[in-house]
């Protein structure tokens, strides 16, 4: 399938594995880019810039295709060394970068310079538009469906997307409640160039997380996720446990008087228990509600080549067949 998403980054297919904290190891990035896709390393998963480094050289020998790195820009008092990360990015000759949260262009000109195509994830058009406006390449725009933050604007993906497509001139990816022929299809009949999956990547052999992990997102249904954060404005799509459910009656008891330190014990630093440990029940983790359509682990190629086989068959016997009707 030829788009100008697989022409910006050089791919095979037009599906992208959005950066996943404590999941976007090499094992994954490297699994989706052999199958055709664009794999994405979470860049500040790795602690130092060094270590962001030698995960890229890590990559570099599962894959001799293209991949990316995912740079998120969070809302926090003491930032990470960005123009270390950045520095890692280009010495270590990445083409694609993802970046997310906050406005990129302060690193727009380094990367552009060195050939380097970025996309930026946007919850809303203003956004989006924005991210055109100072020069990124392409979108990837996150319906309020997503695992993660969907930003605060709850704006579906079927009215997200349209909009997006009157808009935007730069090419965008669909992403959030991504999983399977049909998300594609649908995504691209809405005006997106190809689709971005968090969640349903999780749940495949390759992802380098404990099963328990894979598991609870097969078990889940499209009811169990939970917003958290809201009063902060900073809104978290994670599927619900029994951290969630403390988090959320602190949220009720406290309300506008919520502060970050409140939940503290929920959401710092819970990523490693429980994606490492698969300590089901250690904080709040991202989870989109597309769970609900993910009932199996398969491996990343298999899911890949299935994704692709059945996108194909809606167009070529589905839809052509209400075409000629
Ligand atoms: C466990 C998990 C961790 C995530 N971590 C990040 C992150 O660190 N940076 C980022 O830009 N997006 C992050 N995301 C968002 C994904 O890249 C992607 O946009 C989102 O999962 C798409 O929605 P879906 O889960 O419905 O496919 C995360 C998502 C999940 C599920």
């Amino acid at each position: 399938m030829k788009t100008r998403i697989t022409e910006l980054f050089g791919i095979q297919h037009p599906i992208i594995q959005g950066g996943m904290h404590y999941v976007g190891f090499a094992e994954l990035a490297a699994a989706v880019s052999n199958a055709g896709g664009l794999g994405i390393i979470t860049g500040l998963t790795q602690r130092t810039p060094e270590l962001l480094a030698a995960e890229i050289a890590k990559c570099r020998t599962l894959t001799d295709k293209p991949f990316g790195v995912n740079l998120t820009f969070l809302p926090v008092l003491t930032a990470p060394d960005y123009p270390g990360y950045i520095r890692a990015i280009l010495d270590g000759g990445i083409k694609a970068v993802e970046t997310a949260g906050n406005n990129p262009q302060k690193w727009l000109p380094a990367l552009h310079e060195a050939g380097v195509k970025v996309i930026h994830k946007c919850t809303s058009v203003r956004h989006s538009l924005k991210a055109q406006v100072i020069g990124c390449d392409a979108v990837s725009v996150d319906g309020f469906e997503c695992g993660g933050h969907p930003g605060e604007d709850d704006v579906p993906n079927f009215i997200l997307l349209p909009r997006a497509a009157d808009e935007l001139k730069i090419p965008f990816v669909a992403s959030g409640g991504m999983a399977d022929g049909r998300s594609l299809v649908a995504a691209l009949a809405l005006g997106a160039e190809g689709m971005n999956m968090g969640t349903r990547f999780m749940a495949t052999v390759e992802a380098p997380i404990h099963d328990n992990v894979k598991q609870a997102i097969v078990a889940a249904s499209e009811l169990d996720t939970r917003l958290v954060m809201r009063s902060l404005r900073n809104t978290e799509r994670v599927l619900n446990n029994g951290a969630v459910e403390r988090l959320l009656a602190k949220e009720k008891a406290l309300g506008a008087a919520l502060k970050f330190e409140d939940i503290i014990e929920e959401v710092a630093g819970v990523y490693p228990k429980i994606m490492k440990d698969g300590a089901m029940d250690a904080g709040a983790w991202s989870c989109g509600m597309v769970a609900g359509l993910i009932h199996d682990v398969p491996t990343v190629k298999e899911l890949i080549d299935r994704i692709m086989a059945e996108a194909h068959a809606i167009i070529s016997q589905r839809l052509a067949g209400f075409d000629a009707a």
